[in-house]
């Protein structure tokens, strides 16, 4: 990675925007890449505005990588006052916003974002005609953060059983 790019990316982490849960969240979406264990989810809040159902506020949780982190950052500052359709239609690239071009190996840092987004977004879209008041997912209220998924056991999930 090239030293200017690693300092925009230094920057962002200085001063993370939206950063934590929404508690009161209409939308709510989670990723995980399994090559780097990275986890990052996404929570959406709308407003009606002008008539249109727009983006109020977005806020995100990581665990790992900077790059995501920084991109996380950026992105949810981006998305604010667009529709679901309009944020949906940003390419990974544009959610990088001023980090610019990201190398290969960092690429799918973006995309863990883009993919929180989709999830967190692709019900708002089926559900577009909705008040934006009314939540688009039952689950978002009770979402637990990444942080409860990780320590707390799943009901009915798998076993695991060490060997000696
Ligand atoms: Fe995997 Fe950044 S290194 S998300």
């Amino acid at each position: 990675m090239n030293d200017d790019l690693q300092k925009r990316i230094q920057e962002a982490l200085a001063n993370p925007q939206n950063m934590g849960e929404l508690a009161d969240a209409d939308a709510v979406g989670t990723v995980g890449n399994s090559d780097c264990g990275e986890m990052l989810r996404l929570w959406v809040k709308f407003k009606q505005q002008d008539g249109r159902k727009v983006i109020d506020r977005a806020t995100f949780q990581s665990f790992g990588c900077e790059t995501a982190i920084a991109v996380a950052s950026l992105a949810t500052e981006l998305i604010r006052g667009k529709t679901a359709e309009e944020a949906l239609a940003l390419q990974t690239g544009e959610l990088a916003g001023e980090l610019g071009p990201l190398p290969p190996m960092k690429i799918h840092c973006a995309q863990l974002v883009e993919g929180a987004l989709r999830s967190a977004l692709n019900p708002a879209v089926e559900s577009a005609g909705q008040p934006a008041t009314q939540p688009t997912s039952p689950q978002t209220a009770a979402a637990p953060t990444l942080l409860e998924s990780f320590s707390k056991p799943q009901a009915g999930g798998v076993k695991i059983q060490f060997l000696d």
